[in-house]
């Protein structure tokens, strides 16, 4: 029997200090479109997202709001899983770190590293981050900040390490037997040269404060946030329960993370793994980071970007469109009010929603509001329709490759050969002349759009399935097994009568002006 398909993919868990914006956003868009695209392909998914709740920074935005910490969490935590209702995300999971089961799973994997001899007791002094929640050598330091341009504290504590420094080689030959394990490649190169310049052993343990995990028999030391929030991936999969979803799951195949934070993942993440005895995950993709009007995010500069915001004014599914098309995933780009205004009214309304629009509303019009009857297939129509066929091996390849804006763009191909067989076939002139011609190709098209609809619903879920409604397209035909002539539309089939899918944004004053 072939292996079960099972996909495991996870964001980051994102901090409890403020409300989320389009940053966290982004994570989770990709993250979600990427999970529905493999539920369609037959895969049995694993979505996870969470909250990381513990650690000095938080405690601080906890003090700062005059909260004890655990109220204060659990408030700004609902607001996080709140954005799966707002981003229409399918998460299967929602974890958060002040959770029983994450605190079980985080004793158990230090128990196991200790166990194996890679945790000590000794003495740390150094420089701190709370923003970052990171160590800084020395020798990092700019101006006296963290290369990141957060405040540094010097700190001096006996902490417990983990020997961190043993783990370069191991780490090398991982990343060497594994290429797939980071990316983009320039990311990967990056960890790599930091890794072969040599690595600290780690300071996993603070006395100075208490909100975090008990360090395993032990009454001063909590764990250090990241060994603490890393864990999440695996305490969500059910360790240290080994049965279940851990084996199911585990090692997890995708970590989705910002490029802030691929050295938790890429370099502690797998030696903490490999020092228990246990898989690490098997891919790590970082992405970039936006900025808002060519500056970065800020409350005080009033360029913060908050989901709600612009879906109110955008709607949903453009704005999950924008997101994953306007960037190529792995660089960094800039949020821009024009850029998003172009996309919705060139991409979405002209190309993909007035094809649909003209051609269902000529089937409405010409072919008694049925899906037409083809005849023979001409040169033009088999070149389409392979057009759309071809398509899902297209779209797998760049999904694997978390390349989302590529998969469009070949979508979009698609979209522009079928205006352009629609100008040149001019349907609506064959009505008198040739209607079995017309017939045939105005089928032709409506079979493209179920190809472009049901491909489109990893990223438009919403938007896809209004036009799967109106092709008529059963609940069950709407997975990637119904791609291909075998889940073809069948001739004779009542259509419901068309409405636009992808409207465009006319700007208040502008629709004013024009009545
Ligand atoms: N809590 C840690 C992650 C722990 S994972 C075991 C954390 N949280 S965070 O809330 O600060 O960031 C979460 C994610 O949001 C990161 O992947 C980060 O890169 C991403 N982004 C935050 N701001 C962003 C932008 N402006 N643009 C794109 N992504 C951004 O780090």
């Amino acid at each position: 029997m072939a292996a079960a398909k099972r996909y495991y993919l996870t964001t980051p868990i994102y901090y409890v200090n403020d409300a989320p914006h389009i940053g966290h956003a982004y994570t989770s868009v990709a993250c979600d479109a990427l999970a529905r695209f493999k539920r369609l392909d037959g895969y049995e998914v694993k979505f996870l997202t969470g909250t990381d709740e513990h650690g000095q920074k938080v405690a601080k935005s906890a003090a700062d709001a005059g909260m004890g910490p655990q109220a204060f969490t659990d408030r700004v935590s609902q607001h996080f899983r709140d954005l799966s209702g707002v981003m229409n995300l399918s998460n299967d999971d929602f974890i958060r770190t002040t959770e029983p089961r994450h605190a079980r799973a985080c004793q158990e994997l230090w128990r196991r590293m200790k166990a194996n001899g890679h945790i000590y007791l000794g003495k740390f002094a150094g420089w701190y981050a709370v923003r970052d929640e990171a160590f800084y050598d020395e020798s990092e330091l700019v101006d006296g900040k963290a290369p990141t341009g957060a405040e540094v504290e010097w700190f001096e504590e006996e902490n417990y390490f983990f020997d961190l420094s043993k783990w370069q080689q191991p780490l090398l030959d991982f990343y060497e037997a594994n290429p797939r394990f980071l990316a983009p490649r320039t990311r990967r190169n990056e960890i790599v040269s930091f890794v072969s310049s040599g690595l600290r052993d780690l300071s996993i343990s603070r006395t100075s404060f208490t909100w975090g995990v008990p360090v395993p028999d032990e009454s001063k030391h909590i764990m250090y946030v990241w060994i603490d929030a890393l864990t999440n991936y695996m305490s969500a999969a059910g360790f240290p329960d080994e049965s279940g979803e851990y084996a199911k799951f585990w090692p997890a195949d995708l970590h989705m993370v910002g490029k802030d934070i691929i050295r938790f993942h890429t370099v502690y993440w797998p030696a903490f793994l490999m020092a228990a005895g246990l898989k690490p995950p098997k891919r790590v993709f970082a992405h970039g980071w936006w900025t808002s009007e060519g500056q970065k995010m800020s409350k005080s500069l009033g360029n913060f970007l908050t989901p709600q915001d612009l879906i109110a004014r955008y709607g949903l599914d453009p704005v999950r469109y924008f997101l994953l098309r306007e960037l190529p995933f792995g660089q960094d780009g800039n949020f821009s009010h024009a850029a998003m205004i172009r996309r919705i009214n060139t991409d979405l309304a002209n190309d993909f929603g007035n094809l649909v629009q003209r051609v269902l509303t000529q089937i409405n019009r010409n072919c008694d509001a049925k899906v037409p009857e083809h005849g023979e297939f001409a040169d033009a129509d088999r070149a389409l329709l392979g057009a759309a066929h071809g398509l899902l091996d297209r779209a797998r390849a760049e999904y694997d490759e978390q390349q989302f804006h590529r998969a469009l763009e070949a979508q979009w191909e698609v979209v522009g050969a079928a205006n352009r067989y629609v100008d040149e076939q001019a349907p609506w002139a064959l009505k008198k002349t040739d209607a079995k011609r017309m017939a045939t190709v105005l089928y032709v098209l409506a079979e493209t759009i179920r190809h472009l609809a049901i491909l489109a619903q990893p990223v438009m879920p919403g938007s896809a399935a209004r036009m799967l409604d109106l092709l008529e397209v059963p609940n069950g035909l709407r997975t990637f097994s119904s791609l291909g002539s075998s889940g073809a539309l069948k001739s004779g089939t009542a259509l419901p009568k068309p409405e636009g899918v992808f409207p465009r944004y006319v700007e208040e004053g502008q629709a004013k002006a024009g009545g």
